[in-house]
């Protein structure tokens, strides 16, 4: 089985998994605040989905969300794995805060970086059995169907939607950005996740999303399918997406100067 293949019957197998566990009564618990939130679900997809990859590809290095938060200090562990060959990235479940309050919007992140290039990327919505993935240089799919970007430069004929993160100075960013952007697009959408608002911007469906605060296990399988779907991604300075990457824009490409203009670097120093 080839690591696309690998990523995406992990992604289906773990979603299978989650449905079966939906609107179940499961303990919450909180992590580093009320906004950050974790279930025995989001643990046991990311067990699941870590044996299905190791099990075929041992020699590989593997960086989930949960097993990340018990062990801390993210940065070390992404300098370290940032030299491997193969690193896969994967969030469990993105949008835990809406499977616990029993919403629908949430999805399964796999992606795999081989020295830090994101090479495969697949995000699946399990409720509407809905796959999208993308191979560096091979494009991106849905459903087995090629997708693209949208082509429109006009903000005003675009839908776009943003997040909002645990981390609180990223969160004032958020609400302040859509005080600007809210004036000047269709409307803004806020789903609740990332992984999958990435992937309807790749789509077409979304014209951009940004946030300030994300993880990269929220990100990396999202941003390569929209860079294969055609468009942008960076940081709020405008320098192309790297794995460090806290605070980014994924777009069209043609919204791009317009969101940057509005879209300011956030400090963490100050
Ligand atoms: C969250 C979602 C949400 C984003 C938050 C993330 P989680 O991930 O992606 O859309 O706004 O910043 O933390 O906690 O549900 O995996
Ligand atoms: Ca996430
Ligand atoms: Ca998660």
């Amino acid at each position: 089985m080839n690591v696309l293949e690998i990523a995406k019957q992990a992604a289906i197998e773990a979603g299978a998994y989650i449905r079966a566990n939906f609107h179940s009564s499961i303990e919450v618990r909180e992590k580093s605040s009320s906004f950050d939130v974790v279930t025995e679900v989001d643990i046991g997809s990311e067990k699941l989905i870590k044996q299905f990859i190791l099990d075929r590809r041992p020699d590989h290095v593997f960086l989930g969300e949960e097993e990340t938060y018990v062990k801390g200090s993210l940065d070390a562990l992404m300098d370290e794995a940032c030299d491997r060959p193969y690193m896969w990235i994967v969030d469990p479940i993105d949008g835990t805060s809406n499977f616990v309050h029993g919403l629908p919007g949430f999805s399964i992140s796999i992606a795999l970086a081989c020295h830090g290039i994101l090479t495969v990327g697949v995000v699946y919505d399990p409720l509407r059995d809905i796959l999208y993935w993308a191979e560096k240089g091979k494009g991106a799919w849905c459903d087995g169907k090629p997708i693209h970007v949208s082509d429109t430069d006009n903000l005003a004929r675009s839908i776009v939607s943003t997040g909002f993160p645990s981390e609180p100075r990223a969160r004032e960013a958020v609400l302040a950005s859509m005080q600007e952007i809210g004036k000047r697009s269709r409307t803004v959408r806020s789903f609740g996740s990332a992984a999958l608002h990435l992937a309807y911007v790749a789509a077409g469906n979304l014209g951009a999303h940004w946030q300030y605060g994300l993880s990269v296990w929220d990100i990396a399988a999202g941003i390569l399918l929209v860079q294969e779907a055609g468009g942008r991604v960076s940081n709020m300075k405008g320098e192309g997406y790297t794995l460090a990457d806290k605070d980014v824009i994924a777009s069209n490409s043609k919204h791009h100067p317009e969101l940057l203009t509005w879209l300011k670097p956030l400090d963490r120093n100050g």
